[in-house]
């Protein structure tokens, strides 16, 4: 009797200890192979620092609380995108084209560019930026580099349909283009209106050009609150309301577009799975707080930091940093929801945990 209750809790230690061991072995692994990212300065990881372009981060007091100091991120610390591959399990930071080596780009590549819009103009009154189609175009060199290394087309297709994919775009084919008359036509020649729909046509086109290079598992941020930052705050006033509410009207409007498409792009392509995320759900602050929006940092006119400036020591409560890009602490906050999704509005069909693991 004693002998064979020993038996049966050494059986069952060792079971114990083995299911042990695979957990730690799971959560050593990412959930999934591979993470590429494309977008803007939300999500540029020091694609812009060669470009001859005031859109660059590339100097302090940028990424003063970055464990590698500056890199040419648009924020204190942490991007959203940087957060988002932590919670999938990548222990290294997904390296920026501009730099990525053949021995890195198994596991993604971030191909984010400061001023990046959807259409090809959008923030070239900075100087260069590298536009969502030049970076399917990079994306399009990657998978043939991947390909060749691989050496195995059958396995390289099966393997670039496990990565997630990461698109945050738009927000500058406002800033940059449409709320500019002086430096774009855009908004002589359309409505607000007009213009979501000829945004979110030729979005409709670069999402299935990512599709057709492989892309199965894609999560499609929206635009953000850009009538809430600081910068479009100081340049347009708000009449004593809390943000500039026409800004916000005009980018609701490509918004609620959006969600649509993605869902017709999954009727289409029955084997893809792309979500949408709410940018202003997942970005509601919980609770009743509604702290300032005002920026950390010294700004210099183009809503970016003043070179050298010392940031706000109470980063950890604040929002924004610049005039346009939010704090570590933010951008926690949004990767968070984006990746568990709290209210039912974060994320439709799926929030990124789930697109994971489908
Ligand atoms: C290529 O990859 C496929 C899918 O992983 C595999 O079944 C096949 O055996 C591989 N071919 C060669 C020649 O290794
Ligand atoms: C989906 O397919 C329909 C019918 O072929 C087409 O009219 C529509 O443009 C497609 N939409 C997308 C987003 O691919
Ligand atoms: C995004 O979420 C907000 C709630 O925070 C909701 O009011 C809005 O309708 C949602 N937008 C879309 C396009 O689903």
């Amino acid at each position: 009797m004693s002998h064979g209750l020993n038996l049966f809790f050494s059986v069952l230690i060792v079971f114990v200890l083995t299911q042990l061991r695979a957990l730690v072995a799971v959560s050593n692994e990412p959930q999934v192979p591979c993470y590429f990212i494309f977008g803007d300065s939300l999500v540029d990881c020091g694609n812009n620092n060669e470009l001859v372009t005031a859109a660059k981060a590339n100097y302090p007091p940028y990424g003063v609380d970055f464990p590698e100091g500056v890199t040419g991120r648009f924020t204190n610390g942490l991007t959203i995108a940087d957060i988002i591959g932590q919670l999938l399990g990548f222990v290294k930071f997904i390296p920026p084209y501009s730099t990525v080596t053949d021995q890195e780009i198994s596991t993604g590549v971030n191909y984010g560019s400061g001023g990046a819009g959807i259409r090809d103009e959008s923030g070239t009154e900075l100087g260069d930026c590298v536009s969502f189609n030049r970076q399917l175009d990079n994306h399009a060199d990657i998978i043939s580099r991947l390909s060749l290394l691989q050496n195995n087309k059958t396995y390289t297709n099966e393997y670039v349909k496990k990565c997630i994919y990461l698109s945050n775009i738009g927000n500058d084919d406002y800033i940059d283009n449409y709320l500019m008359p002086n430096n774009y036509p855009t908004s002589h020649m359309y409505t607000t209106d007009q213009y979501a729909a000829v945004l979110l046509r030729q979005y409709s086109q670069q999402l299935t050009t990512l599709y057709n290079l492989g892309a199965r598992k894609i999560a499609v941020f929206g635009l953000g609150v850009i009538g809430c930052t600081p910068a479009e705050i100081a340049r347009f006033g708000t009449d004593g309301r809390p943000c500039v509410n026409s800004i916000n009207n005009a980018v609701n409007q490509f918004n609620v577009r959006l969600k649509p498409l993605i869902h017709q792009l999954n009727n289409n392509f029955s084997d893809a799975k792309f979500t949408f995320i709410n940018f202003t759900s997942v970005s509601a602050p919980e609770g009743d707080v509604t702290l300032p929006a005002k920026p950390c940092c010294q700004l210099r006119g183009d809503g970016q930091c003043v070179p050298n400036s010392i940031p706000c020591p109470d980063r950890d409560s604040t929002i924004f940093y610049d005039g346009f890009h939010t704090t570590e602490l933010s951008n926690i906050a949004v990767a968070t929801r984006a990746y568990t999704g709290l209210s039912p509005t974060d994320a439709s069909p799926y929030d990124i945990s789930h697109l994971a693991q489908l």
